[in-house]
């Protein structure tokens, strides 16, 4: 079955933002690394690894179908950042932004009644409950332990040990 041209449209632009999260988190990874957030730098790495996938498998979809996916440009990430919270808490935005966009196309799909790309979002809408999961979980921990230098230590060693453990190791 042909996609429709909105949902092609929706599926080039979620290419763009899977694109613009691996950039984001390789960007907060990389301030971490120079931090000294040892923990939080190598958790980014592999959130900016995951959201890579991610984006390959949106590329693997559209051409698949015999449409060209679309590689996009990326934006320019943020240079610096205030604290690991405030990276922590724009990171929980963005997860959200993105299962906005996620629900959208499944709305498209339901109405194109097209299954086969409704099937395949599905991966994609148990994935987005798990990463606002993992950020609320983390932004509580500071409301938990505090923002002082011993909480951020504890913190970063947390970040340091969600690692490649991580939810979906099966992509
Ligand atoms: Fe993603
Ligand atoms: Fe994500």
């Amino acid at each position: 079955m042909k996609i429709s041209a909105p949902l092609v449209k929706a599926l080039n632009n979620q290419i763009s933002m899977e694109a613009n999260a691996a950039n984001a988190y390789l960007s907060a990874a990389s301030w971490c690394e120079v931090t000294g957030y040892d923990g939080a730098a190598s958790f980014f790495h592999d959130q900016a690894e995951e959201e890579h996938q991610h984006m390959l498998k949106f590329v693997n979809f559209v051409n698949g179908q015999c449409l060209g996916a679309i590689i996009p440009g990326t934006k320019q990430p943020p240079k610096t950042y205030k604290s690991l919270e405030s990276i922590c808490k724009t990171a929980l935005s963005n997860e959200q932004a993105v299962t906005k966009a996620i629900n959208h196309m499944v709305d498209l799909a339901q109405k194109d009644k097209d299954h086969n790309t409704f099937t395949f979002l599905q991966f994609f809408v148990n994935e987005q409950i798990e990463e606002e999961q993992q950020f609320e979980n983390i932004l509580q921990k500071f409301n938990l332990l505090g923002r002082d230098k011993l909480a951020i230590y504890e913190i970063d060693k947390l970040l340091g040990s969600l690692g490649t453990s991580g939810s979906d190791s099966e992509n």
